[in-house]
C-alpha cells in the first residue's frame, strides 16, 4: 500500500512530537518540513529524513507529493495555513487551539464544510490512554448523563515568554494555550453538549514572574521575557443547553501551592477524576465505592498520546476511521474561549448562541 505522504509546517518544539509520532508510523513517509526560520526547518528535516525543507509554507502546500500537514506554527496562523493547506488538496491536523479568534474558527469551518478533506483539531490529551479508558466507560453509560464538571490548569510560573506572551500572535494567555486542553477534556467527555452562556474573569497581577529563580519553567524556542500582553490567570463557568455546567480555571502566573491540573466530570449514576489519576466513584449496593482502572502507559503518556492522535489522524485520511477530533469542536471550543474573554472585559454574562 503507497504511503500517506506528511508535510509539517511549524518546525518548533510541537512539531518534534508531530514527527516522532509519524516517524514510527508504518503507513507514514515524511517528505517535506516549512518553517519561517529555514535554518530550524533544514535541520528538522535532516533530523528526521524528510526530502525537501522550504522557507515558505506556500512551497509545500504546492508540492504534489504531500498528502496531509501538520500546522504546528504560532496561533495566528493556524487558521490560514489549514485553510491554504485544504484549499490545496491536503488533509490537515492543527495544533491546538484551532485559531486565535472565533472568527477564524468559522472562516476554516466554511472551507471545511466546502471541501471533501479531514480537518483534525490537536486536541492530544483525547488520545491519552486516561481519557480513552473513561470514554469507554461514559460511552457505556456508567456515570449517566453528566451535568457538572470542573477544568483546572494552574502554573505558577509557567509563563513560556516570546510569541505565547504576546495577544496578538497567541490571541489569549493561559486560558488559550493550556486551559483549552482541560476545557476540552470536560467538553468532550461531558458528550460535546453546545455552550449557552458563559461569565468569566480574567486578571494580570503577577506579570510573567521572569524574576523569579528557584523554580523551572517551560520556555518557547524563541525565549523572550520583555513582552507580555496576555493574562496571568482567567476564570469561567459556562452554561451548555442541556443543563450542565463547567468550571474552569487556567494560570501562568499564581501564588499557588503547587502546580496542578484537575479533569472531573460528574454524573447522575457516577462521577470520575481524570486528572490528577483516573479514579471513578459510584454506587454499588447502597454502598459508595472508589473504581481505580490501572493505566499501563501512564509514564509514558506523552508520546502514546501524540502516536494515538496521529494514527487517528492517518486513519480518517486514508478513510479507515472517523476522526476523534473533527474541526467542528475546535470551533465550539473556540466560541466558548472568546466569550470567557469577552465576558471578562465586560463584566456580564455573555450569551453564545
Ligand atoms: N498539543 C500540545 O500539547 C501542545 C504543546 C505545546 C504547543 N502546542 C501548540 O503548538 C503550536 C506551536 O507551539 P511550539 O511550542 O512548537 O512553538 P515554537 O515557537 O517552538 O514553534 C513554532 C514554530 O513555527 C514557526 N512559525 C511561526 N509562524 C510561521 C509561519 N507563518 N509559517 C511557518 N512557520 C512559522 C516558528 O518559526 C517556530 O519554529 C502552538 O499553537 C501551541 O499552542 C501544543
Amino acid at each position: 500500500m503507497p504511503k500517506f505522504k506528511i508535510g509539517v509546517i511549524g518546525t518548533g518544539s510541537i512539531a518534534q512530537l508531530h514527527l516522532g509520532a509519524y516517524a514510527t508510523n508504518p503507513d507514514v513517509e515524511i517528505v517535506a518540513v516549512s518553517d519561517i526560520n529555514a535554518e530550524r526547518a533544514q535541520a528538522v528535516a535532516d533530523q528526521f529524513g524528510a526530502k525537501r525543507a522550504y522557507g515558505d509554507p506556500n512551497q509545500l502546500l504546492a508540492d504534489p507529493e504531500v498528502d496531509g500537514v501538520s500546522v504546528c506554527t504560532w496561533n495566528n496562523t493556524h487558521a490560514s495555513w489549514s485553510i491554504a493547506a485544504v484549499k490545496a488538496g491536503k488533509h490537515v491536523l492543527v495544533e491546538k487551539p484551532i485559531s486565535r479568534t472565533y472568527g477564524e474558527a468559522l472562516e476554516l469551518q466554511r472551507v471545511v464544510e466546502d471541501h471533501d478533506r479531514v480537518v483534525q483539531v490537536g486536541f492530544v490529551r483525547r488520545h491519552f490512554p486516561n481519557c480513552q479508558v473513561l470514554k469507554t466507560f461514559i460511552d457505556a453509560g456508567d456515570l449517566g448523563d453528566i451535568y457538572y464538571a470542573k477544568a483546572s490548569c494552574i502554573r505558577r510560573v509557567g509563563n513560556p515568554g516570546g510569541w505565547f506572551a504576546d495577544k496578538e500572535i497567541a490571541g489569549g494567555g493561559p486560558l488559550l494555550d493550556i486551559g483549552v486542553h482541560v476545557i476540552d477534556l470536560c467538553w468532550y467527555l461531558m458528550g460535546s453538549p453546545q455552550a449557552t452562556a458563559v461569565s468569566g474573569h480574567t486578571y494580570a497581577e503577577l506579570g510573567n514572574r521572569a524574576n523569579i529563580v528557584n523554580l523551572p519553567r517551560y520556555r518557547v524556542s524563541d525565549y523572550d521575557p520583555t513582552k507580555n500582553s496576555v493574562e496571568d490567570m482567567a476564570n469561567a463557568v459556562v452554561r451548555f443547553d442541556n443543563g450542565a455546567s463547567l468550571l474552569i480555571d487556567a494560570s501562568y502566573s499564581l501564588h499557588a501551592i503547587k502546580n496542578s491540573i484537575d479533569v472531573s466530570v460528574y454524573g447522575q449514576k457516577g462521577g470520575a477524576e481524570l486528572e490528577p489519576e483516573l479514579k471513578i466513584a459510584t454506587e454499588r449496593h447502597d454502598t459508595v465505592v472508589n473504581i481505580e482502572p490501572q493505566i499501563a502507559a501512564r509514564t509514558d503518556e506523552i508520546t502514546v498520546g501524540f502516536r494515538n492522535e496521529i494514527a487517528n489522524f492517518v486513519d480518517a485520511s486514508l478513510g479507515r476511521a472517523e476522526s476523534v477530533a473533527p474541526a467542528w469542536h475546535g470551533v465550539e471550543i473556540m466560541k466558548i474561549l472568546e466569550g470567557i474573554y469577552e465576558s471578562a472585559d465586560s463584566g456580564k454574562e455573555i450569551t453564545l448562541v
